[in-house]
């Protein structure tokens, strides 16, 4: 793995692209958006600006998403779309990169010739280099098995400018069933303390208030360092570390992993005063047999422990998870047990998925046991439902209390409202009037739907 990338290693003397726009499309999880800063930073770098929408852009950055088939779908339907966006003007460049790049490599081209670039995962940094390369000798794909450079040796352009990503770590050394992750993403590899804590005091001096800790599984961050010639994570002790940068306001941290979350770090959460309460466990499913089946490496009892344990140690902690719907072999029963743990758990908030076969991994050999679509969707409503009720009550149970608010924006809909995250993640909606992006307020919660909140200033 090289430990800077050389951001000068173009292969001719052309200076840069000054005077031309970029534009890119991100699809998929908090990694891909965060990977599309780095995109955006090596393009700047290149001396294009940011177009504001896709007709002003001459080069435009496809990141794609593979995690579930209807992502795969999602990107050539859009590469169908952008034929006629590239020959509208013969100068355009049509670059594609991410996961699904990743995954199906030369095909996107077949499928798509008017693409001039694919980039893998694990060569990011060379964008720029495939660019000029694809000008001067033709459409070109490079997608690599190893690591050349981490995403993270690249400049960024953050899409906020007060909550921002910090990737700790990239890959992930699991073999969860049903995962697409491992293999276009690689094994786990850790970033150096020094260097996340460099970057953290960077992003505050450029006016970030708060972070969010990125890597497919941050409770075993560090295991491959070897610090101190230990290979024990070193999760806590970072978020310890991180306490102390000043001018931070709010660390959180995505996605751990429920059997390797330790007790000290539920302590840390709790103790350390701008690590955020709120805890992503993803469940998954709540029947062990299916529990099993994935290679999830723990069970509802075990599960349920941790959870209680989290609830027992973090004051006043917010909960969220991810479940599977319609994983191979799911019985009635099983999903039954699922919905049991949900009703127990009761979570604020559940990302939901249905089980989707990615190419490559040990469930998509399970065919004899996928499960009818019909089944799926009913149960996947069932659940919404049921979570929706409780996401309420969880929701609910703000009104009338004070909060930290960080400002992060203007609410979509309308220019009277702005958004931003209390303490647990929830979404709060406040009236914009003598309120401005990066103000950390106290305020009144007064409103709750089941998915945000509303507020007023006190
Ligand atoms: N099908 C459906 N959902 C999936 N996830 C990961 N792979 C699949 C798949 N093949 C979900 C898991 C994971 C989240 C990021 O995406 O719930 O936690
Ligand atoms: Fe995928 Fe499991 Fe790794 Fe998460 S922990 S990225 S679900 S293999």
């Amino acid at each position: 793995m090289k430990a800077a990338i050389e951001l000068n290693k173009t292969p001719r003397a052309k200076p840069s692209r000054s005077g031309l726009n970029y534009f890119v499309k991100t699809f998929g999880c908090q990694m891909n958006e965060h990977d599309s800063e780095r995109i955006a930073g090596l393009f700047e770098y290149d001396g294009m600006l940011k177009a504001n929408s896709l007709e002003q852009a001459d080069v435009l950055f496809i990141n794609t998403c593979t995690i579930r088939e209807n992502a795969d779908d999602k990107l050539y339907g859009t590469l169908g779309q952008l034929k006629k966006w590239k020959s509208e003007n013969s100068n355009r460049k049509l670059l594609v990169g991410g996961c699904a790049a990743q995954k199906d490599k030369e095909l996107v081209r077949e499928r798509a010739p008017w693409v001039d670039v694919v980039i893998g995962t694990h060569n990011l940094t060379n964008i720029v280099n495939l660019l000029n390369q694809s000008e001067d000798w033709g459409p070109i794909t490079e997608v690599i098995d190893e690591i050349e450079s981490l995403p993270t040796d690249a400049p960024s352009i953050r899409e906020s400018e007060v909550s921002a990503w910090l990737t700790i770590q990239i890959g992930c050394n699991n073999s969860c069933t049903f995962c697409i992750v491992p293999s276009v993403r690689g094994p786990e590899i850790s970033r150096r303390p020094s260097d996340i804590v460099n970057e953290a005091t960077a992003m505050i001096d450029s006016g970030v208030k708060e972070i969010t800790l990125l890597g497919q599984n941050v409770n075993s961050y560090g295991r491959d360092l070897k610090i101190n010639g230990s290979s024990k994570p070193y999760f806590t002790e970072l978020l310890t570390e991180l306490n102390n940068v000043e001018g931070l306001k709010r660390i959180r941290f995505t996605s751990p992993h429920p059997k390797d979350f330790k007790p000290e770090t539920l302590i840390a959460v709790n103790d350390l005063d701008k690590v955020a309460n709120q805890i992503h466990m993803p469940l998954q499913s709540g029947s062990n047999k299916i529990l099993r089946k994935m290679q999830r490496g723990y069970t509802q009892e075990k599960f349920l422990e941790k959870l209680n344990l989290a609830k027992d140690t973090i004051e006043d902690v917010s909960l969220t998870t991810d479940i599977i719907v319609g994983f191979p072999g799911e019985t009635d029963v099983d999903f039954e047990e699922t919905l049991k743990v949900i009703k127990e758990s009761q979570f604020d908030a559940v990302y939901m998925f249905k089980f989707s076969p990615r190419p490559g991994t040990t469930a998509n050999t399970m065919d004899d046991d996928f499960i009818e679509k019909e089944v799926i969707d009913s149960r996947f409503m069932k659940l919404k439902e049921i979570q929706t009720e409780i996401s309420h009550v969880r929701y609910k149970r703000f009104i009338g209390t004070d909060q930290k608010l960080l400002v992060e924006k203007y609410s979509k809909k309308t220019n009277t409202f702005m958004s931003g995250k209390i303490d647990g993640g929830q979404t709060v909606h406040i009236p914009s009037q003598d309120v401005s992006i990066g103000d950390f307020l106290d305020v009144r919660i007064i409103e709750a739907t089941p998915f945000a909140l509303t507020a007023e200033i006190i």
